[in-house]
């Protein structure tokens, strides 16, 4: 059931503003950079279907469903906490979709890596930042179906890489995520068909570190919530 005290701190930038002004339904953002600005690594047509056709669906479906209900004036991410059967698929797959996207950054800005805090909390993890990315691959590439792989900070503040299955959240579970990759087919099948290593591969050069940084510091001081 629904209780105020289990809602985590806002982690996602995007649920603050997806609403029209005094407007219950949420809208779906401009996305944040151009369809094409991921290529080579995430096709303009991937990037116009996965943002602009089903994470669009998503949210027109999460409208619908709460329409009327005691969850219209929630944010996204209480929705998701506090709902079940087709609503909590949907409003979870909004809250997912903009966690992963509003985490890309354009290929043209070139790659960053781990930095600060993150790149030490990382490594004391997983050894070395090499580690890391290597078992997040291979969590990502390993997961049975349709799901998520996640990074996330644990009670303690420690990292930990976890997976869930279809639209499931490890916010469920009270675990603060600071970085996702969706790995349900409509997210790589245009590119790379069949080959999820492949898209897993690309995406390395296109996360944006800042922004998992930025992520990281809102969860401090990792109270349990
Ligand atoms: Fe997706």
């Amino acid at each position: 059931m629904y209780n105020a005290k289990q809602i985590p701190p806002v982690l996602l930038k995007s649920a603050e503003i997806n609403r029209k002004n005094g407007e219950n339904d949420f809208v779906l953002l401009p996305l944040f950079f151009a369809e094409e600005a991921l290529e080579p690594y995430i096709g303009r047509k991937t990037v116009e279907f996965h943002y602009g056709k089903h994470l669009a669906g998503y949210i027109d479906n999460t409208n619908k469903l709460k329409k009327g209900s005691d969850f219209d004036r929630m944010k996204i991410e209480e929705i998701m906490l506090a709902s079940d059967g087709k609503l909590f698929n949907n409003a979870a797959q909004v809250f997912n979709h903009y966690f992963q996207f509003e985490a890309l950054k354009p290929a043209g800005q070139g790659a960053s890596t781990p930095s600060g805090e993150l790149k030490n909390r990382l490594e004391k993890a997983f050894g070395t930042l090499e580690g890391f990315q290597t078992k997040f691959s291979e969590a990502a590439v390993g997961l049975f179906g349709s799901g998520y792989v996640w990074l996330i900070a644990g009670k303690n503040g420690e990292l930990e890489i976890v997976q869930t299955k279809n639209a499931e959240n490890p916010m469920m579970e009270g675990k603060k995520p600071i970085l996702n990759l969706d790995v349900w087919e409509h997210a790589y099948y245009l590119d790379v068909q069949n080959l999820r290593a492949k898209y897993v591969e690309n995406f390395w050069h296109i996360v944006d570190w800042e922004k998992i940084n930025e992520r990281l510091a809102r969860c401090t001081p990792f109270k349990p919530f």
